[in-house]
């Protein structure tokens, strides 16, 4: 016998509106091959009357209550962004036991230790794979395939507008302002790009990332974030001739008892797999003791994809309804008291500067940075304008705060710094 799965919407835009297509036109394979009945039985919307989604009238309603109250629904999914209410409300449908599911990174990524202590006091599950990555499966990689792993990395491109926006000044030369222009044009970039290009959903999705895979909770406020707005084509163009190719990455580390979290603009050797992932595609890279490398790629955003990987969860959690699963790791408010967070990391780094172009000015540069024990891989000069000339370096594995030191070292009457981005392996 069929088993009846009733579904409440909260919000109900570009993803509600996905969600509600799959779920429609995969009904009855779904009802057939897995004997599970899926009715959507209520979709909170803000006004019934301007509502943007083919979901009949009949199941709208603007009082939250008739989502999270109603004892007939089973679970609840969650679509509507933003902090709050979306985390309230998630809260509440929780502690009232029904499950999740939600691609919200921002409202989970801030309250998350809250929400997972409600899913597991109230027998709930909570579901969010879509929230890191949309349709990658990287959330159930790393907590069920890779669960026995010790993982040290992960390094991501995952946000898909930013990764539009470098893979356009790459290949094309242009600048970030007309680039992002053209975007937002397109629909690929919002209105207010400010979530995107500043970093700022990287770190929602780093702090979710690096949290299960480190088994330790890394909440969004230990993120370095830097955005890609001061990105220029010369830094993009030189970094290609030196044999690097330039992307936003997420990137966690974790040795013993260190972790590191950083959300920049990161050069990469042209032959690196993530290198290669252009356009709005998103891609995790993951290195772990036994798994050592591995990189998982596709869609991070648009409706289908991202419906794809939340009707994943609604099927998974409408299946294990009865014995509901949570991410096994340790999410407490704070981190684990033995893990420090360093924001003095170890890489590479592509340093551009402005220089007088006269004798002495080079010795005056690598003075600098021997003076910090920072020893140069590789280096261009160009002539440019006024007698100055450009100067673009790569150094050897060196410490951040020891580049910081020497770069604020340099007297900017004669070396101006332009530019600089650390270059990952
Ligand atoms: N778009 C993607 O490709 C993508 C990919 C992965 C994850 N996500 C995540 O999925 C979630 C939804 O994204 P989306 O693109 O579908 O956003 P969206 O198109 O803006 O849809 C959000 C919907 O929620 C409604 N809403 C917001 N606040 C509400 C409230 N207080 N009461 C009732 N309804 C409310 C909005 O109503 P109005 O229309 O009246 O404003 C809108 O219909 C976000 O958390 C996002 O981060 C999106």
């Amino acid at each position: 016998m069929a088993k009846t799965m009733n579904l409440g919407f909260l919000g109900c835009g570009n993803i509600g509106g996905g969600v509600y297509h799959l779920l429609t036109e995969m009904h009855d394979e779904i009802l057939e091959r897995e004997g599970i009945d899926i009715q959507i039985r209520r979709a909170l919307v803000k006004s019934i009357a301007e509502a943007r989604t083919d979901i009949p009238k009949a199941f709208m309603t603007e009082n939250a209550d008739d989502v999270l109250l109603d004892p007939s629904i089973d679970i609840v999914c969650e679509f509507m962004g933003g902090e709050q209410p979306a985390a309230s409300f998630m809260k509440r449908a929780l502690e009232n036991g029904k499950t999740v599911v939600t691609a919200n990174k921002m409202a989970l990524a801030l309250n998350w230790p809250a929400l997972q202590a409600a899913a597991a006091d109230h027998g709930a599950g909570l579901y969010y794979e879509a929230s890191v990555g949309g349709v990658i499966p990287v959330i159930r990689s790393l907590t069920v395939s890779l669960d026995a792993d010790k993982i040290d990395q992960v390094m991501g491109i995952v946000n898909g507008t930013t990764n539009y926006i470098l893979t356009q000044m790459t290949q094309q030369g242009r600048s970030y302002a007309d680039v992002l222009a053209e975007a937002q044009k397109l629909g690929l970039a919002e209105p207010d790009p400010t979530a995107d290009v500043e970093g700022y959903d990287a770190a929602y999705k780093l702090s979710i990332l690096s949290s299960i895979a480190f088994h330790t909770r890394v909440p969004y406020d230990r993120i370095h974030r830097e955005g890609i707005a001061s990105v220029t084509p010369d830094d993009i163009a030189y970094g290609r001739e030196m044999g690097y190719t330039l992307k936003l990455l997420a990137i966690g580390k974790r040795t013993d008892d260190t972790v590191e979290v950083r959300v920049h603009p990161t050069f990469l050797p042209n032959a690196h797999p993530l290198a290669r992932v252009d356009g709005s595609l998103n891609a995790i890279y993951i290195h772990g003791r036994y798994c050592q490398d591995m990189m998982l790629q596709g869609r991070g955003a648009g409706d289908k994809p991202t419906a794809s990987a939340i009707c994943g969860d609604i099927l998974y959690a409408a299946k294990h309804l009865e014995n509901p699963t949570v991410p096994s790791f340790k999410n407490t408010d704070t981190p684990d008291s033995d893990i420090t967070f360093s924001d003095n990391w170890t890489c590479r780094f592509f340093i551009r500067l402005d220089a007088a172009d006269t004798p002495g000015v080079l010795g005056r540069v690598a003075g600098a940075f021997s003076g910090k024990n920072i020893s140069i891989a590789s280096m261009l000069q160009r002539p440019a304008a006024d007698g100055r000339a450009q100067i673009i370096l790569i150094t050897h594995e060196a410490n951040e705060c020891a580049v910081q030191e020497a770069l604020a070292s340099l007297n900017p009457e004669f070396v101006k710094v332009e530019s600089m981005i650390r270059v990952e392996n």
